[in-house]
């Protein structure tokens, strides 16, 4: 029996397009699949003739958002819009009418997801959101579905194109940041202004998500340590690979062992509570030998190890019409088999279960460690700085200093052994004020991924 399903869109513009095409397109084999034929009754838009990759018949249109979340016949809203101001009350309004929501919108669901999922709840319907992350890449389905016999000891992200561009030319080209952004701006690659990628604000909202699915409590905006790429320098590019390491912006979800992070239940079976979190986003020193290390260009990819699956790791474009359009429609499947079969028979979109997990603080996570120190070339420098290494307990695993000066200071690179962050801050600030360094220390924290 072959059911119909009407979608009614919001947002008429890249994805939208992105969105109508792939239908027109595959619509038919969509059915063939589900048993449920998809149809885009009305998109709202902001203006009729806006400009749209792919053209979109004026019938279909309508500059009344009202219209399509108000329209009985409409059985799914598709929330492409962004931002979180107008796509909050489009979204609430859908949801209130009882229409099942597909949504794009990461920072909407970053800011704003637990009042959301709560309207969904209430009205008995769902609110999917795969292409929120790592745009075609089916990383909420995999950890939804796929992995849903597993807790997830780890996930790295490379989650934010524009970042993972600029980074990919810096290393092939020995270039600095600013002179790659500029390039990216003028190219189209990056936004003007490219704050939200490269300040690491997008790739925290997506992390965001992506932990709170994997941990079944949700992970406020506010709670992850954030970093963006704007302090890695060429010269950073240059040591890294030479001893072996690629830098990369990392979105970092990991289980902390310690107290509190296996909580027995009875019969000594975990309760699959009281799991405390790392949950972060800066640029990382990875192995230059492993995988996500040749993720290159606009690629995300995304690296899990979950405690019965083991090592997995899923790559594809995170933008894009087409490959967002792919993860909507994935989402749209869903709901049009939710539809058919009378009732919410996947595995719902978000399940609340460990309120008792905990984000740990980023001065209680312990990392390795790679600094760069601009010092005065003089006897007895590195002598001090040990000596404050020392003083914090933190060790050092090899000094480099490359040959060649900087007037009469040289760079001198330090890699070093497992501490908290909160004895590095200090130890850096007290180097910092030694006399002998010229300029403000770098750190970049080295992620082994094993
Ligand atoms: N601006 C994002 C990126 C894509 O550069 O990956 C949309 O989330």
């Amino acid at each position: 029996m072959l059911r119909q399903v009407n979608l009614g869109m919001l947002g008429g513009g890249t994805v939208g397009s992105g969105v109508f095409h792939a239908l027109q397109r595959n619509a038919d084999l969509l059915a063939a699949r589900i048993g449920v034929q998809v149809r885009i009754r009305k998109i709202a838009v902001k203006a009729f003739d806006e400009p749209r990759p792919y053209p979109i018949p004026r019938a279909l249109l309508t500059t009344r958002w009202e219209e399509v979340v108000n329209d009985p016949q409409v059985d799914v809203v598709l929330e492409l819009v962004g931002g979180t101001t107008i796509a909050k009350t489009m979204v609430l309004a859908a949801l209130e009418r009882g229409k099942t929501v597909v949504t794009a919108n990461k920072a909407l669901l970053s800011a704003a997801g637990p009042e959301l999922f709560a309207a969904a709840a209430r009205r008995g319907v769902n609110l999917y959101y795969e292409a929120s992350v790592c745009g075609g890449i089916p990383i909420i389905k995999a950890l939804r579905e796929g992995f849903v016999i597993n807790r997830f000891d780890a996930l790295y992200g490379i989650v934010n194109g524009t970042c993972n561009y600029i980074l990919t030319r810096m290393k092939q080209e020995g270039a600095e940041f600013a002179d790659v952004l500029a390039d990216a701006q003028k190219q189209g690659y990056a936004e003007t202004p490219p704050d939200l990628d490269v300040d690491g604000h997008d790739a925290r909202h997506k992390i965001g998500i992506l932990a709170s699915l994997a941990h079944g409590f949700w992970v406020d905006a506010g709670q992850i340590h954030t970093e963006g790429i704007r302090e890695v320098s060429r010269l950073d590019m240059q040591f890294a690979g030479q001893l072996g390491y690629t830098i990369k912006l990392l979105g970092i979800v990991k289980r902390v062992e310690g107290r509190g992070s296996r909580v027995e239940g009875r019969g000594g079976k975990p309760r699959g509570d009281g799991e405390r979190i790392q949950v972060s986003v800066y640029p990382a020193l990875i192995p230059s030998g492993h995988v996500l290390a040749d993720v290159n260009h606009v690629f995300n990819a995304v690296f899990v190890r979950g405690d019965v699956v083991g090592d997995t790791m899923f790559y594809g474009r995170g933008a894009g019409k087409d490959a967002t359009a792919s993860a909507v429609l994935s989402d749209v499947a869903d709901a049009a088999l939710d539809l058919k079969l009378g009732g919410q028979v996947r595995v719902p979109p978000f399940v609340n279960h460990a309120r008792d997990g905990r984000i740990v603080p980023m001065d209680e996570i312990v990392s390795r460690y790679y600094v760069r120190l601009n010092v005065v070339d003089r006897p007895g420098v590195l002598a001090r700085i040990a000596a404050i290494f020392a003083r914090g307990r933190i060790g050092i695993s090899s000094v480099v200093q490359p040959e060649g000066h900087e007037g009469e200071s040289v760079p001198l690179i330090l890699m070093l052994h497992e501490a908290p962050n909160a004895a590095m801050r200090r130890a850096l600030a007290q180097i910092a004020r030694l006399p002998v360094v010229r300029a403000k220390p770098v750190m970049f924290r080295v992620e082994t991924l094993s």
